[in-house]
């Protein structure tokens, strides 16, 4: 047995409030106890030293040894935060923030949002008393935006910087200006083995590289002798066949997304039969992005008596989060990855083959109580021959509009001739930059447009939904296209129960709108906003997500704030809008035209300017609707078929109306 990190977990979060009782007292000493057992704390002198005394410090270790949640802590015991200063620490992903944030708060006992508080896009959970902030690496190149100096810190910390997201990656060549300017700041990289020699040759010599791996158990790797060609399936026997033939332990399997993982967690609450021979239940949990944070916590808790761990989760548990007491590893040998076509200038998620670098990852959660194994779902040739070395960073593999956007509201110019540690393809920068010019952000100098451009740059939104939002006003849909732009920012709102498909899909649409799913979108919120706000009742009958619901309602807020600060009047909640289908559409595409797609005899679609051919996703109003020409905000890449998510039935003549520039140029090409 490991010394369960949540083994007194029923007694509640610790509170100030109750220092006084006896309990309280016990989970204070057993938190103390259980950071002394880490290997990182061994280091805790060594590590201050070297960050008091050099301004970087790259920091190696294998995931679990106290990384995140523990050098901020240190920070703040030593008293670096006493000048009002900050400790900042970013996670390329939304639920290593929040999840890391509190378990440090419940670590110092505070209130998430008190001394210790995360930032994610759309939720602040800080305060002026906050002094440990994590938060997203996007999020901090926001702050960069308002206080290019980061003047608020006196630490940052990078985490995760191995898994090269674009934020991570651009932040670090913005901090290694910024540590020249500012004596007084220190950095922390930290990184798997595999990339810190990089990381140390980018900084330079004053960078100092500190290794804390602690003790790993040996973890032994099947193989399957044979390929398989259902992954799911396979990853469903092969956790009920460790439930039978292997001694205790908890699972851990890793797959791509979320619906292959609740296929795999229902299919196995359905076959586990519970107390056959007196065997011990499989308690199967899902672990992803979406996850609401009352969900997220239940991964931590231990197995009650009797009953064998499985958690399924994306590739989050490859480092991001660590769970005690895994001994079997499952991967499938897949990852999700966003790729960027720039042939079709076409950005989709797609299912590619993991990494050499992150199988080792999975590998090792298994070894990190006791001896683990690790059964992979492929051939040991595949993972010797196919398998890449390390992932191709997301800077060279992504839509980089955003980003090019950002940094030209920070005054950099030219992206290609920053300092990078991997530069981006030229070929992804022209499209880039290309797509800017034709929303209207930039100019034909590429210089930030004044009015339009600066603004788009503000909002934490994708450029083509920012331009969208911005010239709502203009079309006179503001309030609605500002509700529409709040669900696409959140999880999906419709749910549909294994149990009973039928009468979810039969509530659903009720709300469902023929041209298409931002408008469908856009229904489900005002329904729910006259009638459901006040309990979960109403959107539980109609099959709805009502926690997505409500926060749709605070980014809605937020993004009505943000708007409102930019100059744009923003209609009040309660004016009664007249304003027509059509015209949100239009709107829609005044952002949206550089994804338009003409529907085919055959159903399906082809995207405009190249020759692709995508489908409607199941989940889109438009799968069993026709449409001659649509747009889409998304595309999703599932086995051999390209998904369109998010679409909108539009005509032609908006295509050219919104973007002459841009049309006229496909045209010329075509
Ligand atoms: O960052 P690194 O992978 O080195 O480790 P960490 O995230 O700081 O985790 C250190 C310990 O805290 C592990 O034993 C985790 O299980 C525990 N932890 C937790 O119980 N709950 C969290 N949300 C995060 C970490
Ligand atoms: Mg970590």
């Amino acid at each position: 047995m490991s010394y369960g990190i949540n083994n007194d977990d029923d007694a509640g979060p610790y509170t100030g409030l109750r220092t006084a009782s006896v309990s309280a007292q016990f989970k204070l000493a057993s938190i103390r106890r259980q950071r002394e057992l880490l290997p990182i704390f061994r280091h805790r002198q060594t590590l201050l030293y070297i960050i008091e005394t050099s301004p970087v410090l790259i920091l190696i270790g294998h995931t679990g040894s106290g990384k995140s949640t523990q050098l901020t802590q240190y920070l703040y015991e030593e008293g670096w935060t006493s000048e009002s200063k900050a400790i900042a620490c970013t996670q390329p992903r939304r639920v290593a923030a929040t999840s890391v944030a509190t378990r440090v708060a419940e670590e110092i006992g505070c209130q998430v949002g008190q001394v210790v508080g995360y930032s994610i896009r759309f939720e602040d959970m800080t305060s002026e008393n906050t002094r440990i902030k994590y938060m997203t690496d996007g999020m901090l190149l926001r702050e960069l935006l308002v206080d290019p100096l980061l003047s608020r810190y006196c630490v940052v910390m990078i985490d995760e910087a191995h898994e090269r997201s674009i934020y991570t990656d651009i932040l670090l060549c913005i901090l290694k200006k910024v540590i020249r300017k500012r004596k007084d700041l220190r950095l922390i990289i930290s990184s798997a083995t595999l990339q810190a020699e990089e990381f140390a040759n980018f900084f330079g010599p004053d960078t100092r590289i500190a290794s804390i791996e602690g003790k790993m158990y040996p973890v032994d790797i099947l193989y399957l002798a044979e390929p398989t060609e259902d992954y799911v399936e396979k990853t469903i026997q092969t956790i009920i066949d460790i439930h039978n033939e292997e001694p205790e332990g908890d699972i851990l399997a890793f797959l791509t997304g979320r619906k292959e993982i609740n296929t795999v967690v229902e299919a196995i609450l359905d076959r586990s039969a519970p107390d056959r021979n007196n065997q011990a239940r499989l308690l199967p949990l899902p672990l992803h992005a979406f996850l609401p944070q009352d969900q997220q916590n239940r991964i931590f808790d231990p197995a009650p008596e009797g009953a064998r761990k499985v958690i399924i989760s994306t590739n989050i548990a490859e480092a991001s989060v660590t769970i005690d007491g895994i001994v079997y590893v499952i991967d499938c040998g897949y990852v999700k990855l966003r790729a960027y076509d720039p042939a079709s200038k076409m950005e989709s998620l797609i299912v590619s083959p993991v990494s050499k670098a992150a199988a080792i990852q999975r590998a090792g959660r298994a070894g990190r109580t006791k001896p683990g194994k690790c059964f992979r779902l492929y051939e040991s040739q595949v993972a010797e021959t196919i398998l890449p070395d390390i992932s191709v960073p997301e800077i060279q593999r992504t839509n980089l509009a955003g980003p090019i956007l950002q940094l030209k509201s920070l005054g950099i110019e030219n992206i290609a001739k920053l300092d990078m540690i991997t530069p981006p393809p030229v070929e992804l920068v022209a499209n880039g930059l290309e797509l800017l010019y034709s929303l209207g952000a930039l100019d034909e100098y590429g210089k930030l447009t004044a009015g339009l451009g600066e603004r788009m740059a503000e909002l934490p939104l994708d450029p083509m939904l920012s331009k969208v939002l911005l010239t709502s006003s203009s079309f006179g849909c503001m309030g609605e296209v500002l509700t529409v732009a709040a669900m696409m920012s959140v999880e999906n709102v419709f749910y549909l129960p294994e149990d009973n498909h039928t009468a979810a899909e039969m509530e659903h649409l009720k709300f469902t709108v023929d041209e298409g799913d931002h408008l469908t979108l856009y229904n489900v919120y005002q329904a729910f906003s006259i009638r459901g706000k006040r309990s979960s009742k109403w959107a539980h009958d109609k099959y709805l997500n009502y926690k997505a619901l409500s926060r749709a309602g605070s980014v809605r807020n937020q993004l009505a704030r943000y708007l409102d600060k930019l100059g744009a009047k923003v209609p009040s909640s309660t004016s009664l809008s007249t304003v027509d289908a059509e015209t949100i559409r239009k709107c829609l595409v005044s952002g949206y035209f550089a994804n338009a797609a003409k529907m085919q005899p055959d159903g399906s679609f082809k995207l405009v300017g190249s020759e692709k051919i995508v489908w409607a996703h199941p989940s889109s109003v438009m799968f069993s609707r026709s449409a001659e020409w649509v747009i889409y905000s998304e595309l999703m890449e599932l086995g051999e078929k390209t998904y369109m998510i998010g679409i909108t039935k539009i005509e032609r003549d908006w295509l050219l109306e919104s973007a002459p520039d841009y049309y006229q140029v496909r045209r010329g090409r075509a």
